[in-house]
């Protein structure tokens, strides 16, 4: 890894004469490996707008989110640096939540959740035989997460709604207290914890998770910053049928009730937000796997 040594050695000198490390001076993106299902990486050129319609947008402009908010409301461009497999073409994105992110009359819920265009809740190619999906996620310490409150962050909702195959997640787990809350949290479909690492300030934090629909198994990779992906679970066993659509953003659950949907207590005056990266699909028929 000589350019990420260079790149230290460049980041040093321009940080010490304190200007911005230029984009052009970020060590080298990781290359994608394998066929691209769904990319979820944004142009580095995307305006706000770019969102709001099907025509321009790389997701779903009408899903999930407050319904009074358009997409250009709710994302944001941090400059965040480059995540492990954007390069100069691309740029991160935020996705915030406020007291209007109310999805339809799930008033428990503050959520605004980003769906690849063309992942059709039946027949989608995210849905069958083995997919990996990628994504790098930083914390904003200008919109900080509320940790008290549980929070899907990537997740896939199977077609009838009835449960997801698996959950990213960060926050207090409903049920189980006694999970540390400033996590990043890979759960089953019974929303047992697969795997967990701490959540790092100031820095990426690269995730892969695949998904074999055939042998019914999920595996989990993981690395921070520039650093290659590695394998930190075996393919665990877990039901991936019941296909559905996965989602990307934050889904905030309430407090304080058994009927999170619809009741519960949410905080009023919230400006909290994930920055994403790297995001996409591909297919790892045969092994393969973007490290
Ligand atoms: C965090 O959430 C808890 C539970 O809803 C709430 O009691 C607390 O006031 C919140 N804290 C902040 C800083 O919003």
């Amino acid at each position: 890894m000589h350019s990420t040594t260079l790149f230290g050695v460049l980041a040093a000198a321009v940080a010490a004469n304190g200007a911005c490390v230029p984009r052009d001076l970020h060590a080298t993106a990781a290359e994608v490996q394998c066929p691209i299902v769904f990319d979820g990486r944004v142009s580095a050129d995307a305006e706000p707008t770019d969102f709001d319609s099907s025509s321009s947008s790389i997701f779903n402009p009408d899903y999930v989110k407050g319904n009074d908010l358009k997409w250009s409301e709710i994302l944001q461009f941090p400059e965040a640096g480059s995540a492990h497999f954007d390069d100069e073409t691309h740029k991160p994105f935020e996705v915030t939540l406020s007291d209007e992110s109310i999805f339809q009359t799930q008033q428990g819920f503050r959520r605004a959740g980003l769906q690849f265009k063309g992942d059709t809740n039946n027949g989608s190619p995210g849905s069958e035989g083995i997919k990996t999906i990628h994504f790098s996620v930083k914390i904003d310490p200008q919109r900080a997460l509320n940790l008290s409150h549980e929070y899907l962050v990537v997740w896939h909702e199977a077609a009838d709604y009835s449960a997801n195959q698996f959950n990213f997640e960060t926050g207090t787990v409903i049920g189980q207290e006694g999970l540390p809350e400033d996590t990043w949290k890979v759960l089953d479909r019974n929303y047992q914890q697969v795997w967990s690492t701490p959540i790092i300030q100031d820095e990426w934090q690269n995730f892969a998770i695949t998904l074999d629909f055939d042998k019914n198994t999920l595996q989990v990779y993981y690395s921070e910053a520039d650093e290659p992906l590695e394998s930190v679970t075996d393919a665990v066993s877990n039901n991936n049928a019941g296909e559905g659509q996965y989602q990307f953003g934050l889904l905030k659950k309430p407090t304080g009730t058994d009927d999170v949907v619809n009741s519960g207590y949410q905080e009023s005056g919230i400006d909290e937000g994930i920055i994403y990266g790297s995001v996409f699909i591909e297919d790892s028929a045969d092994g393969c796997i973007s490290l």
